[in-house]
């Protein structure tokens, strides 16, 4: 009997493996950081060999010793939206990969706006024209490299997020897929029949045959190359990092929230088995398909969390690493009044304003490094708020209970301000790696490890609950400072 599924999670600044075991312990874990390629302002790109290398390290690394008939199934989870294009003929890429967080294609969004085709692309993708999504990257690169366009009409270029390309990878070249979550982060795929849209590829001018086929989030739809890892191994699991955390949350029953803190930050919360569109700008998607079972969510999408302190330590320099960060934040009592907005990339919902940058006010002849960390991270709580009272608008009910999961949800203090600014319970689960634990979820259903969804639940296990205690009048004022914040950060960048 197989003991183990080996979950691949690609992210935005590395590659982790995790073997989990039947009880969804972490048997072993392998990471590595990749490079950040920054062309240009508010321009993000990643060497698709770097995203493929790292990986395939990490899952040796993470196999160590196990032998891999003990490895039952591999399940894929990603950066979203994150675009490659390459040559099937030579397995190429023909340009570096556009990274989700890249505004290289604003003006291109700024076009379809003003081409009319706003409103269809809301209603048929559940998303807002924003050059985070992949349709408009593809756009770009094929505008911009040279002879992509021909190449793309003659039938020979293809087209996948970083899921894609890594089966793609795995499987020799034989199988190019995406799943469904995946796919509706593209502004292509049609939420209401789950396939791809031809009027809207039409409007894009993207050829129909650099997309993937589309599978479910679980099921035997790949297995390795026996050159890659050593072993035929089914390939069962596979969704976009932040559904792939939904589903290690176990946020199986409708109204159940999320929220991970990545290099980003992405609330979902599930709404059951119907694409309702938000009216507060969030975004609407698929949270996974397996088999006839459909399950939509609510997205609020944050481009910078984590990454801030990763700015602190890169761009700033007042931190060596980024575990600096709690200690530096910890000098000061509060934030003395200083605001931090962390829009480096443009703001994500409920704003959607690519054209705001960040903005650090409230600074005095007394701020400190402390403060300044200090605000950092605050930051995440506000954006978090932000997106939350999105939802409850659109839920029509407050929330009961956040569960939370990613790096940062392992700072105590940071989620005592959240519970505290939001005046909801927050939950973290002992997996903080539920992004993983999601996608070895996903596999392993698909070949019998774990039986059923109700199995899957009994494996959640909380680690820590925390209550509101702060002053919510005093939480409020410093919310409406946070907000004013937000406007001066707005529409800086023309
Ligand atoms: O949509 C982008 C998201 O998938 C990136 O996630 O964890 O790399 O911040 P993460």
């Amino acid at each position: 009997m197989p003991r183990y599924i080996l979950a691949l999670d690609q992210g935005t600044t590395s590659s982790r493996s995790i073997l989990f075991d039947h009880d969804a312990r972490i048997v072993s874990v392998a990471q590595q950081e990749f490079r950040q390629i920054l062309p240009a302002t508010g321009q993000v790109e990643h060497d698709p060999e770097d995203l493929w290398g790292s990986q395939i390290s990490t899952a040796e690394g993470a196999l160590g010793k196990v032998a891999l008939e003990e490895v039952a199934a591999i399940g894929i989870t990603n950066q979203r939206e994150t675009t490659i294009v390459w040559d099937k003929r030579t397995g190429k890429p023909i340009h570096n990969a556009i990274v989700w967080q890249s505004r290289v294609s604003s003006s291109i969004c700024d076009r379809l706006r003003s081409e009319g085709v706003e409103d269809t692309i809301r209603q048929k993708t559940g998303l807002v024209v924003d050059a985070y999504f992949s349709a408009s990257k593809i756009i770009h690169l094929l505008e911009t490299v040279s002879g992509a366009r021909q190449a793309a009409e003659d039938g020979h270029l293809l087209f996948g997020t970083v899921d894609c390309y890594l089966v793609w990878r795995l499987t020799g070249g034989k199988r190019h897929v995406t799943d469904v979550s995946n796919a509706s982060r593209t502004m292509m795929l049609n939420i209401e029949t789950l396939e791809w849209d031809d009027e809207l590829l039409a409007a894009y001018k993207i050829p129909r045959s650099m997309l993937p086929e589309i599978v479910d989030c679980s099921g035997q739809f790949a297995e390795t190359d026996p050159a890659v890892l050593g072993r035929v191994i089914p390939i069962s699991g596979m969704a976009g990092d932040q559904q792939a955390a939904s589903f290690g949350q176990t946020c199986f029953d409708q109204g159940m929230v999320k929220n991970t803190y990545g290099t980003g930050a992405f609330a979902l919360m599930n709404i059951g088995d119907k694409p309702v569109l938000s009216k507060n700008n969030l975004l609407t998607t698929v949270g996974w398909r397996i088999g006839d079972q459909v399950s939509y969510a609510l997205e609020g999408s944050i481009f910078v969390a984590g990454a801030v302190v990763q700015w602190l330590r890169d761009g700033l320099g007042i931190i060596e690493a980024s575990s600096e960060v709690e200690p530096l934040a910890e000098t000061v009592a509060d934030n003395g009044g200083v605001y931090f907005v962390p829009a480096f990339v443009g703001l994500g919902a409920p704003y959607w304003d690519p054209h705001a940058r960040g903005t650090i006010i409230g600074l005095s002849r007394g701020t400190t490094g402390g403060h300044i960390a200090r605000a950092a991270l605050e930051s995440m709580a506000f954006q978090t708020r932000d997106m939350i009272e999105a939802m409850q608008r659109d839920a029509g009910v407050p929330l009961q209970v956040l569960q939370v999961d990613g790096g940062a949800s392992v700072n105590n203090a940071l989620m005592q301000f959240q519970t505290d600014l939001l005046g909801t319970r927050v939950r973290r689960p002992k997996i903080s790696e539920t992004t993983a634990l999601g996608a070895a979820f996903l596999a392993g259903l698909a070949v019998g490890f774990w039986e059923s969804q109700e199995e899957l639940r009994g494996l959640w296990r909380l680690d820590r609950e925390f209550e509101p205690t702060a002053d919510p009048h005093k939480m409020d004022q410093m919310y409406t400072r946070w907000q004013e914040a937000v406007t001066r950060s707005r529409a800086w960048e023309r």
